[in-house]
């Protein structure tokens, strides 16, 4: 006998013919089912108790995938434990042509599944498989079987299974859906990271590789870094990719220049003061622990640190606080700090010039960025990238023979030498294409000087200047110098 039912919404449940204690199942079920977060576990739950319920030896959730026209086992219980547990894919089809639920208390004897071979390879006896409907489309189906024990299915668990049916449905679509947007995720995130690189540093040689992942990873983390390469090479660019992977991207990240800052103003800036703790601080002051907290604090030239202000950072690293100048009481911060050297930290910790403690405290990951030398396929994607970069009204092709002379050089001034050799190639060149002639490394910038150290000085001065557009702090970065001695010098020269 097969009982057909419509569909799950116009099931006709004849609720006199549920058992009391099913009353129970279904509000304990239902309410797992509304109330637990992790709904997969909750639906295996729910699948041993139908099971008990009912006399099944077999409870699976089918899910059915339209696109590729096949079902999928989601969850399967069975009181036959370790044994593969095979499906009638017959009685599959039929619920899902019919939209309607297959029951059937004597599949062995019954016309429609006779011929079906697993029904008689599996012994199925009896069956209860239920559409799991949404949107009118059945993408799924909940099935219970009876086969070695040759039980069959009483009405009261006929009844018991329909009125759950939609139930389960909702939950297990939850399911389905939340899996699927999982797995979109992963390999959406996958994608990404196979694509893309790192933004703003450009490099496909194994060596960028192996620091890009590394990148990556540390971003991750939230331990401090310390970046250490020669200069030019991108040691800004990585402190910066790291803050902007990281958990604290939407927080501020603040780089400090510590060379050539004399140390009562670098205190100042880092920690900040109370009104009145020193000449001119007319007002009160916050320190940038404070400005950049929850983000990241980068502290480029950290070998440059003075003594004192050595142990007031490794105190802030320690506590997780800072006292601002004039004050006496502490503030908590929550301040992920990047450092950055060309210089060796571990000569100048031999040296006594630089606190051990800080050393290990800061170093808790070093990244090495690699001279520009040593990755040299790199540089035709870096002039690309420094061309594209310059905006210009038409593309200008580079030669192979001006290419070739790039990739001879040996880079001391890496990177920045480079970008630096293309602004310059280009003011050089007939505005189509780059030739040999148009790349002139450094040395070639600094002509037989016949004058004075003091004119020779401010030749340099004036040369920076107009290298880096004006732009004073960069020239005093540059030229190893404080901006203020740059400013005295402008003034002097009266630029
Ligand atoms: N991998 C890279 N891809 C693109 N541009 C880069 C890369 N590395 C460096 N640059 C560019 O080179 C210049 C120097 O980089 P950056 O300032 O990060 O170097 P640095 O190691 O911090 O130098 P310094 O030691 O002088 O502080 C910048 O203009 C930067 O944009
Ligand atoms: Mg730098």
């Amino acid at each position: 006998m097969t009982l057909k039912l419509t569909n799950t919404e116009e099931m006709d449940i004849q609720y006199d013919k549920l058992e009391p204690r099913h009353l129970r199942v279904i509000y304990e079920l239902t309410r797992s089912l509304i109330t637990v977060q992790d709904a997969a576990n909750v639906l295996e739950h729910v699948l041993e108790q139908l099971i008990e319920e009912t006399g099944a030896e077999v409870g699976a959730f089918i899910y059915y995938d339209e696109t590729e026209n096949r079902f999928t086992p989601q969850i399967i219980r069975s009181k036959h434990r370790d044994e593969s547990i095979q499906f009638s894919q017959t009685i599959f089809r039929k619920v899902l042509e019919s939209k309607e639920a297959v029951l059937s208390f004597d599949v062995q004897n019954d016309a429609e599944y006779r011929g079906s071979s697993s029904v008689v390879m599996h012994d199925i006896h009896a069956v209860l498989a239920f559409p799991l409907i949404v949107e009118n489309r059945v993408y799924g189906i909940m099935y219970f079987d009876s086969r070695k024990n040759r039980q069959r299915f009483n009405e009261a668990a006929r009844q018991l299974l329909s009125f759950f049916a939609p139930i389960a449905s909702l939950t297990l679509e939850h399911v389905l859906r939340k899996n699927a947007i999982e797995k979109e995720n992963l390999l959406l995130k996958n994608k990404i990271e196979q694509t893309a690189g790192i933004p703003n540093l450009i490099g496909e040689t194994p060596v960028m590789k192996r620091l890009f992942h590394l990148i990556k990873k540390v971003a991750a983390s939230d331990v401090s870094v310390l970046i250490t390469g020669e200069n030019g090479t991108g040691k800004d660019l990585v402190a910066r990719a790291i803050h902007e992977l990281s958990p604290r991207r939407n927080k501020p990240f603040i780089a400090q220049y510590i060379g050539n800052i004399p140390s009562t103003i670098l205190e100042s800036e880092l920690f900040g003061y109370k009104k009145g703790a020193f000449t001119g601080a007319h007002t009160d002051k916050i320190g940038l622990f404070e400005a950049v907290n929850g983000g990241t604090l980068f502290l480029d030239e950290i070998a440059e640190l003075p003594t004192e202000l050595q142990t007031k950072l490794l105190r802030v690293l320690q506590n997780k606080e800072i006292i601002r100048l004039g004050e006496n009481f502490v503030r908590k911060i929550d301040v992920r700090i990047i450092a950055a050297t060309n210089q060796n930290l571990v000569e100048l910790v031999k040296s006594g010039k630089f606190r051990e403690d800080l050393y290990y405290r800061i170093n808790v990951i070093n990244i090495e960025v690699p001279p520009l030398r040593e990755r040299k396929e790199d540089i035709p994607l870096l002039v690309k990238h420094f061309l594209e970069r310059e905006n210009l009204e038409k593309p200008i092709r580079i030669t192979s023979a001006a290419m070739k002379k790039l990739m001879s050089y040996n880079w001391p001034g890496n990177v920045r030498q480079l970008e630096n050799i293309i602004k310059r190639a280009l003011i050089f060149c007939d505005g189509e294409v780059i030739d040999a002639n148009d790349i002139q490394f450094d040395e070639l910038d600094v002509p037989q000087f016949e004058g004075t150290l003091e004119e020779f000085k401010n030749m340099l001065i004036i040369q920076r200047l107009k290298e880096f557009n004006g732009n004073k702090t960069k020239a005093a970065k540059s030229l190893g110098i404080s901006l203020r001695t740059l400013q005295q010098k402008v003034k002097e020269l009266g630029l």
